[in-house]
């Protein structure tokens, strides 16, 4: 297959790429979509058929559901039912913005978008293009990130193209992504709510609105053999390099430290800015400052998947605390390791 390209320079003057792109979702076909958070793989989400050649594409467990990509509040009514008052105390604040909101579906949902579940996953991402495109197709996208099933999720074009071409029908170009992880995920169909997934809208400014909040147990730790987690996605290897990972937990100077004593002529090490010059001999990936999350979440995966252009046999990470932005990072760099963490206390 053929994957066509759109470049958007001007959306208010874009040549009709953005309904080219709109007739495709219409027809049942694969668009790449830019977002402020990853590149999403979309698709009409009202379309079985449709939605089968988003998981083909990536390789997806069928198990999976994916989130749908609505242009506005208005839209979650048309797809979900008993949707509680904090779903538009929590739209009214952080919509369009990193968050997806886990709602009772209506029956117009296919079981393929939810992989069975009574459940649909709902969010409004900002990004103008992507907003203007689900408005052009008239549909919900469905869209899980933009990456082959396994790998770290794609925040520029340049890793969307990597992982798509020929395998999807057109990427739409939109830059890189502002926030570099996926969205928050909160499940509104239980008391307290629960999160299933620490994002750009952290866990802190959730309580701030809406009180006690569970944390669910796949955010900090791998899944035994048999137990589910809420969110399907959560139990799987997830945003890995080739390269087996370990996480250094604890103060920067001591996990830097102890990589130093660790590591050998194949490590490669992610590691933030400023301990780089400890690593001068060794293949060395930063992510930004410790002390600037938003930094380290923007480059988080694109210095794991610069790993995989290295000959390096397994890699050392150092790791934020749980704080703010730093429980979606850490998270993440925890996945990438299969929960494979040195923890040298300090907190
Ligand atoms: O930022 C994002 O959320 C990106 C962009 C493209 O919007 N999308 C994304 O999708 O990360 P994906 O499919 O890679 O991750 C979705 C996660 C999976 O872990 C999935 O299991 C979970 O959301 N999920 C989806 N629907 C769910 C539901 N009804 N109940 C529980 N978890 C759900
Ligand atoms: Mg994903």
């Amino acid at each position: 297959m053929t994957t066509r390209v759109f470049r958007i320079e001007n959306i208010e003057d874009d040549g009709g790429q953005i309904e080219a792109a709109a007739e495709i979702i219409r027809r049942g076909g694969t668009v790449a979509i830019p977002t402020e958070t990853v590149y999403g793989l979309g698709a009409n989400g009202l379309d079985a058929e449709a939605v089968k050649r988003i998981f083909i594409a990536k390789g997806r467990p069928q198990d999976n559901p994916l989130i749908l990509h609505v242009a506005e509040e208005s839209w979650i009514e048309r797809y979900c039912e008993d949707v509680p008052s904090e779903a538009y105390i929590l739209t009214k604040k952080f919509w369009p913005g990193p968050l997806t909101l886990i709602l009772k579906r209506k029956d117009v949902v296919p079981d393929v978008t939810t992989a069975g579940l009574p459940t649909v996953g709902m969010r409004c991402p900002k990004h103008p293009i992507t907003i203007k495109l689900i408005k052009a197709a008239g549909v919900p996208i469905a869209a899980p990130s933009a990456n082959i099933s396994g790998r770290p999720s794609t925040t520029s074009f340049k890793h969307v193209f990597q992982d798509m071409d020929g395998k999807i029908d057109a990427i739409i170009d939109g830059g890189d992504c502002a926030v570099g992880l996926e969205s928050t995920i909160i499940d509104l169909t239980e008391k307290p709510p629960r999160l299933l997934r620490p994002g750009g809208v952290t866990l802190e400014q959730l309580e701030a609105v809406l009180g006690e909040i569970r944390v669910d147990k796949a955010v900090w730790r791998l899944m035994d053999k048999g137990e589910k987690p809420k969110a399907p996605g959560m139990k799987y290897r997830h945003y890995a390099p080739k390269a087996p990972v370990t996480v250094v937990c604890g103060y920067p100077e001591r996990a830097a430290q102890y990589i130093k004593e660790h590591a050998s002529e194949k490590t490669g090490i992610l590691c933030f800015d400023e301990y780089a010059f400890m690593f001068d001999k060794l293949t060395t990936r930063t992510f930004g400052s410790s002390t600037d999350l938003k930094t380290q979440a923007e480059r988080l995966f694109d210095a794991l998947r610069g790993f995989d252009d290295t000959d390096v046999t397994e890699i050392f990470a150092q790791c934020p605390k749980d704080d703010g932005l730093g429980l979606a990072v850490a998270n993440r760099l925890k996945k990438a390791a299969g929960f494979n963490i040195v923890d040298l206390g300090g907190d």
